[in-house]
C-alpha cells in the first residue's frame, strides 16, 4: 500500500480594511495605546464593516490560496472551516464558503478548537491525505470577533485583544521530501474550560439567553488573563519542544517558528525559554491583534510573502487557546 503524505502548496490570507488603532479604542473606553502596547504589543487590528462576515473574508483567503498552490475550484475535495466565531448558529460556515468557492459537492466541516483551530485543521486534513481518501483540503481559519465584544470599559481586558480576519491554506499530496507536513501534536485539558469562554447563548438554558444574562455582560468573552498567560508560557514551549523529539531536530534545523498570535510578550517569553533568536520567529499581532483561529495562516502568509519562510524551509507552527488546546506542526514549505 502506497503511504502518502501532505504538504502545504499554498497559503492566502485577508483582513477587513477597517484599520481600528488603540487610540480609537481610548474613545470609547477607559484604556491607553501605552497600556495596549506594553502589555500585548498590538497597535491596531482590523475590524469589518456591518454586512461582512467570515465565509466572505474566508473565500477571498482560499482564492488566493488557490492561485498559490495552482488548483481551481473544482480541484478541491474537501474544505475544513476552523472558527470559535460561526457567522450563524447553524449551518456551520464552511459550506457558505463552499458554495461562494463554486466547489463541488465536497464535505464541508466546521471545527471549534478557537487559537489552535487551525492546526486541529491541519491534522485532520493530514490525516484524510495520508490515507488516501483525499487529495486537495483547504484548511481555513476565519474569525469576526468585532461584533461579539464588550466595547465598554468592563470588556476592555479582552476588547483590545481581538481583531477580524481570515487565512486559508491548501493541502494537498506531497510529491518529495522537500515540501511535506513532517507531523502534528495536538493536545486539549477541559479542566479549566472555563477561564476563557463566552458563556450565552447556552443551549442548556430555555431560553438560551435572558435579560439578566445579558445584563451580566455574559454574552461577551470572559477571561482571567493572568491564569491563561501562565499556560500559554508553558504548553507552547512544551509543543515545540514535542514535535523536536519526534523529527529529531535541533534547534538550529528550524528556519522559522510561526506562533499563534495572542499576546507578543507571550510569544517573546516562548522564543527565550526555548532559546530561540528572534529573527527565527515571526509576529504581526502589532498590526492584528488576536485573530484566534485566523492568526497562524494569517502570520504565516505574511512571513511567505516578506520571503521570512522559502520553499524547502523548515517552519515550525504553534498554538494556544481556549479549550484549554494546544499544539505544534512541523513542515518543511
Ligand atoms: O488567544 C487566546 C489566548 N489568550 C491569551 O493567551 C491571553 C493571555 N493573557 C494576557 O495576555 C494578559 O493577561 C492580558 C494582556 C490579557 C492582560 O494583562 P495582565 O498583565 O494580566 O493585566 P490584568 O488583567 O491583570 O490587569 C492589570 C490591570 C488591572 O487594573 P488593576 O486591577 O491593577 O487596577 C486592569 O483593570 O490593568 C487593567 N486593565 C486595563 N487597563 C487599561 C485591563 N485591561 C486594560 C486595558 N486598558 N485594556
Amino acid at each position: 500500500m502506497t503511504q502518502h503524505r501532505s504538504r502545504i502548496a499554498g497559503v492566502g490570507a485577508y483582513v477587513p480594511p477597517r484599520v481600528v488603532t488603540n487610540h480609537d479604542l481610548a474613545k470609547i473606553m477607559e484604556t491607553t495605546h501605552e497600556w495596549i502596547v506594553e502589555r500585548t504589543g498590538i497597535e491596531e487590528r482590523r475590524w469589518v464593516d456591518p454586512g461582512e462576515g467570515g465565509a466572505e473574508m474566508a473565500a477571498k483567503a482560499c482564492r488566493e490560496a488557490m492561485d498559490k498552490a495552482g488548483v481551481g475550484p473544482k480541484d478541491i475535495d474537501m474544505l475544513v472551516y476552523a472558527t470559535l466565531s460561526p457567522d450563524n448558529n447553524f449551518p456551520g460556515t464552511g459550506v457558505f464558503v463552499q458554495r461562494l468557492l463554486g466547489l463541488r459537492e465536497v464535505p464541508c466541516y466546521d471545527i471549534r478548537q478557537q487559537c489552535t483551530g487551525f492546526l486541529y485543521g491541519l491534522a485532520m486534513a493530514d490525516a484524510f491525505i495520508k490515507s488516501g481518501q483525499y487529495k486537495t483540503i483547504l484548511v481555513i481559519g476565519s474569525e469576526v470577533h468585532s461584533t461579539g465584544l464588550d466595547m465598554s470599559t468592563t470588556g476592555r481586558d479582552v476588547t483590545v485583544l481581538f481583531g477580524d480576519g481570515a487565512g486559508a491554506v491548501v493541502m494537498t499530496r506531497a510529491t518529495d521530501d522537500a515540501h511535506v507536513l513532517l507531523s502534528t501534536h495536538l493536545h486539549a485539558d477541559g479542566t479549566e474550560a472555563e477561564i476563557l469562554w463566552t458563556e450565552y447563548p447556552a443551549s442548556r438554558q430555555h431560553p438560551r439567553i435572558t435579560e439578566e444574562a445579558m445584563a451580566a455582560r455574559k454574552h461577551y468573552p470572559a477571561m482571567q488573563g493572568k491564569k491563561v498567560f501562565k499556560h500559554a508560557v508553558t504548553r507552547m514551549p512544551a509543543a515545540i519542544m514535542e514535535g523536536m523529539v519526534t523529527n529529531n531536530l535541533k534547534l538550529t534545523d528550524i528556519d522559522m517558528v510561526i506562533p499563534h498570535q495572542a499576546n507578543l510578550r507571550i510569544n517573546q517569553m516562548v522564543a527565550k525559554m526555548i532559546g530561540l533568536p528572534e529573527d527565527r520567529m515571526h509576529n504581526n499581532i502589532q498590526k492584528y491583534g488576536n485573530t484566534t483561529a485566523a492568526s497562524i495562516p494569517i502570520c504565516m502568509h505574511e512571513a511567505v510573502e516578506l520571503g521570512k519562510i522559502k520553499p524547502g524551509d523548515l517552519v515550525c507552527l504553534v498554538a494556544f487557546g481556549a479549550g484549554l488546546t494546544w499544539g505544534s506542526a512541523f513542515l518543511r514549505f
